[in-house]
């Protein structure tokens, strides 16, 4: 699988672990940075994996920030982008069964490398199941436009 991973200066060494891991799995992994530990800004890193991701340049996209949380609210924001912030294996299966996700949020702050790998793991070998989960995820896909739509407060 072609997987873009990215990381602001907090998820850089869970990052270059990971990549080995990933790369030790088999995967083809694409590292959109960062490239070390100087701060900067996770959105820019959302956007490029994201990007790559949503036009067909990766099949999935993993993201680490501190927490998980800023990425998966930049990641989102990208069309075609489901991104969700995972801290086990049984939230990194749902995600996939569930929501469809392709792209994975990881905490660096929260999470072990052994158990970033893990759920990473878990994450790529589950697959949707659609069935009654596929109308729900194509109504998240139309939120923007349902938002747009919708009489305002
Ligand atoms: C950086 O200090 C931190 O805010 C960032 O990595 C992330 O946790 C944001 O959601």
């Amino acid at each position: 699988m072609k997987i873009a991973i990215g990381t602001d200066h907090a998820g850089f060494e869970a990052k270059e672990f990971l990549k080995k891991e990933l790369e030790k799995k088999g995967h083809e992994v694409q590292d959109m940075g960062a490239r070390g530990q100087d701060s900067v800004d996770y959105p820019d890193y959302a956007l490029s994996v994201g990007q790559a991701v949503s036009c067909g340049a990766a099949d999935m996209g993993v993201l680490i920030c501190g927490t998980g949380i800023g990425m998966s609210m930049a990641a989102n924001r990208i069309p075609g982008i489901r991104a969700a912030v995972c801290h086990d294996e049984f939230t990194a299966r749902a995600s996939r069964e569930h929501n469809d996700a392709n792209v994975l949020c990881l905490g660096a702050r929260i999470l072990a490398h052994a158990a970033m790998a893990r759920i990473a793991e878990a994450w790529l070998k589950s697959s949707f199941e659609g069935g009654r989960h596929q109308g729900r995820v194509w109504k998240i896909m139309e939120m923007a436009d349902r938002a747009k739509n919708a009489p305002s407060c």
